[in-house]
């Protein structure tokens, strides 16, 4: 039981040994004083074991409403029968004409009202930490309010409000993910669900204000409810998780604008998928990977298509597959998330970086031959952000060396080259599918090939080195467990066949922002080049202008409440690669001034106009800001 639960029983227990004893002090002479005392244990068990089976323990006291009460007089009149029963049918013919039950039956009374004494004291005592300050959160009053998350804190949420009149809030319903609570009442309220009908459910109530609590939800999660308001538009106020509630000074709590940095496009199909998976108790291997393998193989115009568990498994496995090993190299690009190098390490190879191109911001094909020496085996492109790598003079000097080349597509699902999309140009490639991605799982990736034989090699190596027919605990070589779940494989089919759709959503978002951003003239988008012939675009980034520092934009940015990443920080300047490979800066001039200048702005596949159009007006006043902090 709840800890803060303890003193309500400890003092039930107290308040029915004293009702007992003054039951029995009433009704019984002196000398039966004596033989009350089995029956006051038996009412000390009994009584807060009625309670307790009448729920009245399971609730907050403080925010009791009147069915709590029904519960509590439920619960001590059921005792008081218990009680009677027992007196009568086991005290009485032991103890024969001395006891009455008529001192059970006062003793039932004085109970009540002792317990509803003990309440009164205890309502002024109780304190708990997730209690909200209303006033410092800013809440606005007069309005109606819909309280997202039916658990403790959004329970608490309500009453607060209901007791703090003169907010003039009044709360018309709940909101909430789980099942269980969807459909059913909760502090006389309805209960809605899942969250993703927010805009429906504050369209239908006429809700003039959303209160998100969800205090020990993950961050992504409000922050993903917060852009649904923003989408709809409606006001919101999120109770904060009791640290960020004290240690944030006022002025940020109430700052109107919170943007998130990326936000995966759910549908009401994507959460019907997956409870169909969990209806159909087939939770892994089965037909939903299989339908999501065959849509990716689509998409790449490849001959195969393998889920796996993320993108950093599926370029583990492409390195396997290379037969890449001690003493080899591979050559890749410097600017790009740490998985695209990782990779070579696991298998023990050595990474080799070669700068990259400083408008498309990929791998520069041009450096490329001078770095293939006799121990290169491979070539890891990666095509950052979406934009295609220049493929075929990669694939003509791999061709000329005999070098096996892998395409990190992770960043680029859907993109063309030259007409042709990404992932099977090589001899193989990667999606992978974050929340953060053009498309999600949740987590989750896949590899695509036209080669026979690296595909069998793939769906065995990602499954713990099975072959085809062997049997359960039967492993031909050293495998991984690197299988997608139905659950992600179910909501990766949705977003397949939404794909098109969220990449010409992404493509306006971009569009936006360039024409929002022409007037910024030290902010400079991604240029695409001619042979990017769809760009399918991932986070969207602009380059600042010379002297401007990217750190501070970012903490400029973060003080108006956006957010902004710097996108990539090189990898060889990473601090394990500095230690074991001795790299320092300069080596790689252009992925290291990119690192330095480039930042992420907020972007997703649903983002508003207007928000596109607050983010830039900020980054320009920022951008102003700090020139006026150099020329001082
Ligand atoms: C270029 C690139 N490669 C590999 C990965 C690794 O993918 P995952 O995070 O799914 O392991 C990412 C992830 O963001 C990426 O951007």
């Amino acid at each position: 039981m709840n800890v803060r639960y303890w003193p309500v029983v400890l003092g039930d227990v107290l308040v029915t040994c004293v009702s007992v004893i003054f039951a029995a002090v009433l009704c019984v002479d002196e000398a039966s004083l004596r033989l009350v005392i089995p029956f006051l244990v038996a009412a000390v068990v009994l009584r807060p074991l009625g309670l307790a089976v009448a729920g009245v323990y399971g609730r907050l006291w403080r925010y009791s409403t009147r069915s709590d009460f029904a519960a509590l007089f439920g619960g001590v009149a059921g005792g008081t029968v218990v009680l009677l029963l027992v007196a009568g049918y086991v005290l009485k013919p032991v103890w024969g004409p001395t006891f009455t039950p008529a001192p059970v039956v006062a003793e039932g009374f004085i109970n009540l009202a002792l317990v509803l004494i003990f309440r009164f004291f205890l309502r002024g005592a109780e304190h708990y930490e997730g209690d909200v300050n209303w006033r410092k959160t800013g809440l606005v009053t007069g309005r109606k309010g819909l309280i997202v998350g039916a658990g403790g804190a959004g329970v608490r949420a309500c009453m607060e409000i209901r007791e703090n009149r003169h907010l003039g809030l009044s709360v018309a319903a709940f909101l909430d993910d789980d099942p269980s609570k969807i459909g059913r009442k909760l502090r006389g309220l309805p209960v809605y669900g899942p969250t993703i009908r927010l805009g429906d459910v504050v369209k239908s109530l006429g809700i003039d204000e959303v209160i998100i609590a969800i205090p020990r939800a993950p961050e992504q999660t409000v922050m993903n409810i917060e852009a649904l308001c923003h989408e709809i538009p409606v006001p919101f106020r999120t109770i904060p998780s009791l640290r960020d509630f004290l240690e944030t000074p006022p002025e940020v709590a109430r700052s109107t604008l919170k943007l998130p940095m990326s936000m995966p496009d759910i549908t009401a199909q994507e959460i019907e998928e997956v409870v169909r998976v969990m209806q159909s108790r087939n939770l892994s291997i089965g037909v939903r990977t299989v339908e999501f393998e065959r849509l990716i193989a689509d998409v790449a115009q490849a001959r195969h298509a393998i889920a796996v568990t993320n993108g950093t498994s599926a370029l583990h496995l492409c390195m396997i597959a290379s037969g890449v090993g001690p003493g080899d190299e591979v050559i890749t690009s410097p600017f790009s998330f740490v998985a695209s190098a990782n990779c070579i390490l696991f298998e023990r190879a050595t990474p080799v970086f070669i700068d990259i191109d400083p408008v498309t911001l990929n791998l520069d094909p041009a450096k490329l031959e001078a770095a293939v020496t006799e121990r290169t085996k491979a070539i890891v492109v990666v095509h950052v952000f979406g934009q295609p790598v220049d493929m075929d003079p990669v694939m003509a000097i791999a061709e000329r060396h005999n070098l096996t080349v892998i395409e990190d597509a992770c960043e680029a699902i859907g993109a063309g080259y030259r007409g042709r999309p990404v992932g099977a140009i090589g001899k193989a490639g990667t999606f992978a599918f974050y929340p953060n991605k053009q498309m999600t799982t949740g987590e989750g990736a896949a590899l695509v090939t036209n080669d026979e034989d690296w595909a069998y090699l793939f769906r065995s190596l990602r499954n713990q080195g099975r072959d085809k027919f062997d049997g359960w605990l039967n492993h031909s070589r050293l495998g991984y467990n690197y299988r997608m779940s139905e659950l992600n494989a179910a909501v990766g089919v949705v977003q397949l066949r939404r794909l098109d759709e969220m990449l010409k959503k992404r493509d306006d978002v971009a569009n936006a922002y360039a024409r929002a951003l022409s007037d910024i003239e030290e902010a400079s988008p991604l240029q695409m080049v001619p042979t990017t012939t769809r760009m399918s675009w991932f986070v969207y980034v602009v380059r600042l202008g010379a002297g401007i520092s990217r750190d501070r934009v970012i903490t400029l940015m973060e003080t108006k409440g956006i957010p902004t990443r710097p996108y990539f920080s090189p990898i060889h300047l990473q601090s394990f690669y500095r230690r074991q490979f001795g790299y320092e800066p300069g080596a790689f001039p252009q992925a290291e001034a990119a690192g330095g200048s480039i930042v992420a702005l907020p972007f997703h596949t649903n983002m508003k106009a207007e928000e596109i159009d607050v983010v830039c007006r900020a980054l320009k006043d920022v951008i102003s800001e700090i020139r006026r902090e150099m020329n001082r």
